[in-house]
C-alpha cells in the first residue's frame, strides 16, 4: 500500500465516522465568526451535514448568504420566522442534530446560556438541546478573564457542556493572551470526541512516544528517527474512547493532542524521571490502568557532556566517544509491578522495533522484558516503523499469543491496540 492509499484508508475511517452526522452550528457575534467558515468546510469535507444558526450580531460579521453558500443549507436566524414548522425551528434544530457546536461562543452568548435565556433562535435552540453540546469560546482576553465570564464557564461546565479553547495568542483587538478561537482541527477532534462511545471513561493511560536526545555538547546530540506518530495515534485512540491520557514525549514535530496531559522531555533520563513521577503520583490511588511505551529511547548517553562545542582535532585519528547505558523504563516498571498483586498492576505494553526476524526477536525480548503485551514491528518492511503513516505489527503476549495485523494506518493500529488493551481490563 503506498502513501496515497494509506492516507485514503485513514480518511476512509474518518469519512465513515462523520458520514451524514448532523451538526447544528451556532455562531455568535464575534470577529472569529469568519473563522467558522473553515470549520463548516472541514466538517463538510469529512461527510457531516452542517446547519448554521446565527445570532443577530453574527450576521454583522458574516452574512446569512455566505453561511448558506458554504454550508449548503439555509441559514437560520429568526425565532419568529413561521417557516415549515410553524415557528418550531429551534426545537427541530435542537432535536435532529447529533451535535450542537457553539463557535465562536462570545461572552454575551455564554452569559445567556448560563442563565437559560432564550430570547432569540440561537439561545432558544441551545435551551431546547438535550444531547451533546460543544462550546468553542473566542473573545478579548480581558473579557475572557473577567470573573463574570469565568463564573458562567464554570456553570456551563457543571451543566455538562464540553469546552474547546480558547487558545492563547494574538487577538483581533491587537492584544495578546487567552481568547483565540481554537484551531479548526482541534474543534473537529473535540467534536468527534463528543460523539464517540466512552468505553474507557475513568481509565488512565500513560504513554511514552518519540525519540530521546542525548547531548554531546551544546550543538550535537545522539538520537534516532522516531517521529512519535505511533504513540500519538495510540494516545488519540485512548482519548477518543474517553480515557485520561498522560503523554511523555521526546522532541517531535507533532501538535499537542487536545485533552491529553503533555509532558515534553529531552533525554532518556528525563523520560525515565517523568514516567516514574507519574507512576508514583498515581500509585497510592491505583489510578493508572495502562502504560504503553512506544518511545524509541536511546540506549546509551555520552559519559561526559561538554559544556562547550567539541572542536575538530587536526589529527586524523578517529574520535572516540565514551557511552554509558541509560536507565530502562520498561525494566524498572516491570520490576515495580513484580512486587504488586496482579489485579493492582497497570497493563504494561512494550514496543520492539527490529530489523529482520522481528517476531523471533520479539519473543526473546518478551523473555527479558516484563511486559504483558509486546508490539513488534520490522523496520525493514515497507510501510512499517519510523516516520511513515502506516505500520504492520505483530502482537505477542506471555501466554503465546501471536497476532499479526495487516498493514494499516498508524491511526488504525492505535485504535486496535487500545481495544486489545481494553479487552484485558
Ligand atoms: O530493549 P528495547 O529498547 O528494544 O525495548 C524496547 C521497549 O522498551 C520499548 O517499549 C521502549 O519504549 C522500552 N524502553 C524503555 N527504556 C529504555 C529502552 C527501551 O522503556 N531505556
Amino acid at each position: 500500500m503506498d502513501n496515497i492509499d494509506t492516507k485514503l484508508s485513514s480518511l476512509g475511517c474518518t469519512l465513515q465516522f462523520w458520514h451524514k452526522k448532523k451538526i447544528s452550528l451556532v455562531v455568535g457575534g464575534g470577529i472569529a465568526a469568519y473563522r467558522v467558515l473553515d470549520l463548516i468546510r472541514g466538517l463538510k469535507a469529512q461527510g457531516a451535514e452542517v446547519t448554521v444558526i446565527g445570532t443577530e450580531a453574527a450576521t454583522r460579521f458574516v452574512t446569512p448568504l455566505t453561511f448558506h453558500a458554504i454550508s449548503g443549507h439555509p441559514f437560520y436566524g429568526d425565532l419568529f420566522h413561521p417557516g415549515e414548522e410553524g415557528g418550531m425551528d429551534h426545537i427541530r434544530l435542537a432535536r435532529e442534530a447529533d451535535l450542537v457546536i457553539v463557535a465562536p461562543a462570545t461572552a454575551d452568548l455564554m452569559a445567556k446560556m448560563a442563565h437559560g435565556l432564550a430570547n432569540d433562535l440561537a439561545t432558544a435552540m441551545i435551551l431546547a438541546r438535550r444531547g451533546p453540546l460543544l462550546v468553542a469560546p473566542a473573545m478579548n482576553v480581558a473579557m475572557w478573564e473577567h470573573p463574570a465570564t469565568q463564573r458562567n464557564v464554570e456553570r456551563l461546565k457543571g451543566d455538562g457542556l464540553v469546552f474547546c479553547g480558547p487558545e492563547a495568542g494574538a487577538l483581533a483587538c491587537g492584544e495578546e493572551g487567552m481568547g483565540r478561537l481554537a484551531g479548526v482541527d482541534t474543534i473537529l477532534e473535540a467534536a468527534r470526541r463528543c460523539l464517540e462511545d466512552k468505553t474507557l471513561a475513568g481509565k488512565h493511560f500513560l504513554l511514552t512516544a518519540g525519540p530521546t536526545r542525548e547531548e554531546l555538547d551544546p550543538v550535537r546530540y545522539l538520537s534516532n528517527h522516531s517521529s512519535g506518530k505511533m504513540g500519538w495515534a495510540i494516545a488519540q485512540a485512548a482519548l477518543r474512547a474517553g480515557a485520561q491520557v498522560t503523554l511523555v514525549h521526546g522532541p517531535v514535530h507533532l501538535p499537542p493532542l487536545w485533552g491529553a496531559k503533555m509532558v515534553p522531555v529531552t533525554s532518556a533520563c528525563d523520560m525515565f524521571a517523568a514516567v516514574m513521577d507519574c507512576w508514583e503520583t498515581c500509585q497510592p490511588s491505583r489510578s493508572l490502568d495502562a502504560i504503553i511505551l512506544t518511545a524509541a529511547v536511546a540506549d546509551f548517553r555520552p559519559v561526559v557532556r561538554s559544556s562547550e562545542k567539541i572542536k575538530k582535532t587536526s589529527s586524523m585519528t578517529p574520535m572516540n566517544i565514551e557511552l554509558e547505558a541509560n536507565p530502562d523504563i520498561l525494566l524498572e516498571l516491570g520490576r515495580r509491578h513484580g512486587a504488586m498483586e496482579n489485579h493492582q498492576r497497570p497493563i504494561l505494553v512494550g514496543f520492539a522495533a527490529e530489523t529482520g526476524r522481528a517476531v523471533e526477536r520479539g519473543r526473546e525480548k518478551l523473555a527479558r522484558k516484563p511486559c504483558d503485551l509486546l508490539v513488534v514491528n520490522d523496520l525493514m518492511e515497507e510501510g512499517a516503523g519510523f516516520m511513515v503513516d502506516t505500520n504492520r505489527v505483530t502482537l505477542l503476549d506471555r501466554d503465546g499469543l501471536e497476532e499479526t495485523w495487516p498493514l494499516m494506518s498508524k491511526d488504525a493500529v492505535g485504535a486496535r491496540l487500545v481495544e486489545a488493551v481494553a479487552a484485558r481490563f
